[in-house]
C-alpha cells in the first residue's frame, strides 16, 4: 500500500496565491497563459529531442548510420542493438527531422533511413566546432541533478563535483574538446602575438594549465608547439585520471604531467611558468581569490596569466545573449559543485568583467586587461602581475 508523500510534487492541487484578476482584461490573460504554456511545451519537446540524440550518439547509431543507408534491421546488426528500439528511434529521428527515409510509405521493416550530408559532422566528428553530440550529452547529465537541488536549495549545501559522476566529467571534455583542438592553438593563441611567440620561442616555454579537467587544452597545446612542456593540476582525480590517459593517446607524455591539486589551498612546488591558463574553471572554485594569488606565485619574470571565463553580459540589468543558458548550468551544476566546498565565493556561472576584476584585485593582481579575442561563449582576461 503507498504512503501518502508530503513531498509529492505532482499531487499539491492549486496552490497559488495571487488569485486577483480584476485588474486585468481577461483575455489578454487568456492569450498570455497559452503562449507560455506553449513555450514550456516548446522546451519540453526540446529537451526530449536532445535526449534522443543523445542515444544515437552514446550507442554510436550516426556513425553508423554514416556509413550508407539502413532497414532497421540493418542498423541493429551494425550496432549490436534490439531492432523494435532501433526502428522506433529511427522513425523519431525521422519525424523530426534529424534523419531521412527513402519511401516512408514502405513497410516499417524495408524502410531505408540515412544521415543527411549536413548533419554527419554535427553528430559523428567530436573534433568538430560544428560537434552537438556534447550539447545533447549535456541536457542528460545535468538532469539528474535536479533532485538532488531539491535538498541542496533547502540545506544551502552544495552538491560534489564526485557526484555527477565520471560520465559528467567526460562530457565537460566533450563539449570543450572541439575548442581545445582547434580555436586554442588556431585562433586564440595567435591573437596574442607575444604569448605565441614565447611559446615558439626558446629555451622551451614552461605551461601551467589549472584546474585543467580532463587535460584536453594542455594536450593541444603540447601538440601545438612541440618544444613546450605542460603541466595541469585539478582537484578531481577523476579528471587527472583521464587527463594522462588523454596525454599519453595524443603522444604527449612525456611533455604533459598531470597532478591532482586543491589551487586553493597551494600553489605548485615545480617551479614557475611562462604561460599559466586558467579556463572555464575561476567560477566553479569555492575559493578563487586563494587560486588567483597562488597563480601569480607560479608566473616566471615575464610570465603571463590568461583566464578565459564565461562570455556573461556586463551586468543583470544588460544581460548578454547567453546569460539564460549560463544561468541554468549555474543552477543545474556550477553553483552548487562550488559551493560543495565551504565557506564558498559561490560566484555561480554568471561571472561577469565586474567580477572577475574584483577578484583579481583581490589576488592582488594590479591590472585585469579583456584580451582581443572574440568569441560567443568566452571572454579572455590577462591578470597583469
Ligand atoms: C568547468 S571545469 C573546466 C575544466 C577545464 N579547464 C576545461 O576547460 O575543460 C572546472 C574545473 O575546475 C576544477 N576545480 C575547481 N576548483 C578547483 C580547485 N580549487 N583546484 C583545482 N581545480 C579546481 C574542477 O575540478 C573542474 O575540473
Amino acid at each position: 500500500m503507498l504512503e501518502a508523500q508530503p513531498n509529492d510534487p505532482w499531487s499539491r492541487g492549486t496552490v497559488m496565491t495571487t488569485t486577483d484578476t480584476s485588474q486585468v482584461d481577461e483575455h489578454t490573460l487568456e492569450q498570455q497563459t497559452g503562449a507560455f504554456v506553449e513555450r514550456v511545451f516548446g522546451s519540453l519537446n526540446g529537451a526530449l529531442d536532445l535526449y534522443v540524440i543523445d542515444i544515437g550518439v552514446r550507442l554510436g547509431l550516426y556513425e553508423a548510420l554514416s556509413a550508407g543507408p539502413a532497414t532497421s534491421y540493418e542498423l541493429a546488426e551494425r550496432t549490436g542493438c534490439a531492432e523494435r528500439y532501433v526502428r522506433e528511434w529511427l522513425e523519431q529521428q525521422t519525424v523530426s527531422g534529424v534523419i531521412e527515409v527513402a519511401d516512408a510509405t514502405a513497410d516499417a521493416a524495408d524502410r531505408k533511413y540515412a544521415l543527411p550530408l549536413a548533419h554527419q559532422e554535427p553528430l559523428c566528428d567530436h573534433d568538430s566546432p560544428a560537434f552537438v553530440g556534447a550539447l545533447a550529452g549535456c541536457a542528460t547529465e545535468l538532469g539528474p541533478a535536479v533532485t538532488w537541488l531539491a535538498k541542496a536549495f533547502r540545506d544551502g549545501e552544495g552538491v560534489p563535483l564526485e557526484r555527477y559522476g565520471e560520465s559528467f566529467v567526460r562530457l565537460q571534455g566533450a563539449m570543450t574538446r572541439p575548442m581545445y583542438t582547434h580555436a586554442l592553438t588556431e585562433v586564440w593563441l595567435p591573437a596574442l602575438a607575444d604569448i605565441d611567440a614565447r611559446l615558439r620561442a626558446d629555451p622551451p616555454a614552461r605551461i601551467a594549465d589549472l584546474a585543467c579537467g580532463v587535460g584536453l587544452a594542455a594536450v593541444a597545446m603540447a601538440r601545438h608547439y612541440p618544444a613546450v612542456t605542460a603541466d595541469g593540476f585539478d582537484n578531481d582525480e577523476t579528471s587527472i585520471a583521464i587527463a594522462r590517459h588523454n596525454a599519453a593517446e595524443a603522444g604527449v607524455a612525456d611533455r604533459v604531467r598531470f597532478q591532482v591539486r586543491n589551487l586553493s589551498d597551494n600553489g605548485t612546488d615545480d617551479g614557475v611558468y611562462d604561460v599559466v591558463t586558467i579556463l572555464e574553471a575561476v567560477h566553479d572554485m569555492a575559493r578563487p581569490v586563494d587560486a588567483l594569488r597562488a597563480a601569480k606565485g607560479m608566473l616566471a619574470d615575464g610570465g603571463r596569466l590568461i583566464v578565459a571565463d564565461e562570455h556573461a553580459g556586463d551586468s543583470f540589468a544588460e544581460p548578454g545573449p547567453i546569460d539564460g543558458f549560463l544561468y541554468a548550468v549555474s543552477i543545474l551544476a556550477c553553483l552548487p559543485q562550488s559551493m560543495a566546498e565551504q565557506p564558498s565565493a559561490a560566484i555561480g556561472a554568471v561571472i561577469r568583467p565586474s567580477t572577475m576584476s574584483a577578484l583579481a584585485a583581490e589576488a592582488g593582481f594590479s591590472a585585469t586587461t579583456n584580451l582581443p579575442i572574440e568569441d560567443d561563449f568566452w571572454r579572455f582576461y590577462e591578470l597583469v602581475r
